[in-house]
C-alpha cells in the first residue's frame, strides 16, 4: 500500500476492544460472569422486579415514564394503539418468517407520534409478535388488554387464552433477564442509527435486524432443533462431536465478552426447571451442555467457550408453549426496552458514530 493512502491507526474488524459508547444502563463483566443493570446485579432483579419496573429503571432520566405504575399504564395504552398496525399488516406477514413479519410491522411505526416513541416501540413488539404467532397457528389475533403486564398480555395474545400466573411470571423473568446487555450487536446497531438522529422506530428496526442473525438472537430455535436431533442423553457426545467435525458451531455456546458462564443461563435454567413440562428437557439439556463443554474445551483452545443465554432460553420458551420459529421475536419483546433506553441515551449524550475502514483495494489508476 502506498503511503499516499494512510491507514487509520487502529484496525479491529470485530471491534473487540473498542469502547464505542459510554452508558449508565448496563455492564457486562466477562471475566467475572456478571451482568449489572443500572446499579443492580441481574440476580437482584430477575424474578423480583417486574419487566415494567426494570424498563422504568432503564428509562429513568431519559423519559417521563420512569416508575413501574406509569410504565405499565403507558405500555398498556400503547399496546392497544399498536394493534391496528398488526391487523393491517398481518396478510403481508403471512409469507414471512415471524421475525421478518415483526420487522415489517415495526418498520410501519412512525418515528414521531403522539404516543412517546420509546413506549410505542416497546409496547408494539409483543403485540406484533403475538399476532404473528396466532396467525401462524391459523387463528385471528386477540386484541391487547391494557390492564395486564407486558408478559402476561403477550402470552395471552399469543396462546389465545388466559395463562397460568406461573407462566406469566416465567416470561416476565425471561424478559427482565434479556432486557439489556451492554453494547451487544443489536444495541450497537440501534445506537448507530440513533446517532444519526433518525429516530426511535428506525433505530429499533435496526436493532431487530441485527438480533435476527443466528450468531446473536437467532440461536434458541436452532438449540431446540439440536435437542430434537440428539434425542437422548446417551447420544449427546457423538452427535456433538460429529457436528464439530463438520465445522459447525454449537448453538447456545460461546460469547464475545463472557470468558466464563453467562449469568443469564443460570437464571433461565432455574426458570425452565420450575415449569411443568420443562423438566424432561432440562435433563437432556444438562447432558448436552456437559458433553458440549467437554468437547469445546478439548477442541477449541483459542478461547474459553461456555454456555450462553440462548441455551436455556430455548427450554423456557418451549415450556411456555411458544413456537420455536418465533423465539427471536420473543427475545425482541424483552430486549426492546433496552434498545429504547440506549437510543434515548445516544440521542442525549452520544456522538455520530462513524468509524473508518482500511482500504485494501487497488491503488488509483487512470480510467479508460
Ligand atoms: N461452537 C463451536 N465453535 C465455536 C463456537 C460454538 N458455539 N463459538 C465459537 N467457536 C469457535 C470459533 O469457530 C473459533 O474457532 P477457531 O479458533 O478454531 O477459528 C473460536 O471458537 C473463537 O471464536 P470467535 O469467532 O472468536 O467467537 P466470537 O466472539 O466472534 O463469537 C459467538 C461469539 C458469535 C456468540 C459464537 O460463540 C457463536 O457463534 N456461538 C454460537 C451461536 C450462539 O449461541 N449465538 C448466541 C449468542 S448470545 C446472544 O447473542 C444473545
Amino acid at each position: 500500500m502506498s503511503s499516499a493512502i494512510s491507514p487509520p491507526a487502529i484496525s479491529s474488524p470485530g471491534l473487540d476492544d473498542v469502547v464505542a459508547a459510554e452508558t449508565v444502563l448496563s455492564h457486562v463483566d466477562g471475566e467475572a460472569g456478571r451482568l449489572i443493570i443500572r446499579g443492580y446485579d441481574l440476580d437482584e432483579l430477575a424474578g423480583r422486579w417486574s419487566y415494567e419496573a426494570v424498563a422504568g429503571l432503564l428509562w429513568s432520566g431519559f423519559a417521563a415514564e420512569d416508575n413501574e405504575a406509569a410504565v405499565k399504564a403507558g405500555l398498556g395504552r400503547a399496546r392497544v394503539a399498536a394493534f391496528d398496525t398488526a391487523l393491517a399488516l398481518l396478510p403481508q406477514a403471512r409469507a414471512l418468517s415471524p421475525v421478518e413479519g415483526l420487522r415489517l410491522m415495526l418498520a410501519a411505526l412512525p418515528d414521531a407520534s403522539p404516543v412517546p416513541a420509546h413506549v410505542l416501540a416497546t409496547a408494539a413488539v409483543p403485540v406484533f409478535a403475538a399476532a404473528i404467532v396466532r396467525q401462524g397457528r391459523g387463528f385471528a389475533p386477540l386484541p391487547p388488554d391494557a390492564t395486564l403486564s407486558q408478559a402476561e398480555d403477550f402470552l395471552r395474545m399469543a396462546r389465545g387464552e388466559a395463562v397460568p400466573a406461573a407462566h406469566a411470571r416465567a416470561l416476565d423473568t425471561y424478559m427482565v433477564t434479556v432486557i439489556d446487555h451492554g453494547l451487544n450487536a443489536s444495541t450497537f446497531a440501534a445506537r448507530v442509527v440513533a446517532a444519526t438522529r433518525a429516530g426511535m422506530a428506525s433505530s429499533v428496526v435496526a436493532g431487530l435486524c441485527a438480533l435476527k442473525g443466528p450468531l446473536h438472537g437467532g440461536a434458541p430455535g436452532p438449540v431446540l432443533d439440536m435437542f430434537d436431533a440428539i434425542g437422548t442423553e446417551a447420544a449427546a457426545g457423538a452427535w456433538l462431536g460429529d457436528a464439530l467435525d463438520r465445522g459447525e458451531r454449537l448453538m447456545g455456546f460461546g460469547h464475545r465478552v463472557y470468558k466464563v458462564r453467562d449469568p443469564r443461563a443460570d437464571v433461565l435454567k432455574a426458570v425452565a426447571a420450575s415449569l411443568k413440562g420443562g423438566s424432561n428437557r432440562v435433563r437432556l439439556a444438562e447432558a448436552v451442555e456437559a458433553a458440549a463443554l467437554d468437547l469445546l474445551k478439548a477442541r477449541k483452545q483459542t478461547k474459553p467457550l461456555q454456555t450462553n443465554v440462548e441455551f436455556y432460553t430455548a427450554l423456557v420458551l418451549e415450556a411456555l408453549e411458544l413456537p420455536r420459529e418465533a423465539f427471536t421475536a420473543v427475545f425482541a419483546a424483552g430486549r426492546v426496552a433496552g434498545w429504547a433506553a440506549h437510543v434515548m441515551e445516544q440521542e442525549q449524550t452520544g456522538r455520530l458514530i462513524r468509524p473508518q475502514s482500511r482500504y485494501v483495494g487497488p491503488l488509483p489508476r487512470r480510467a479508460a
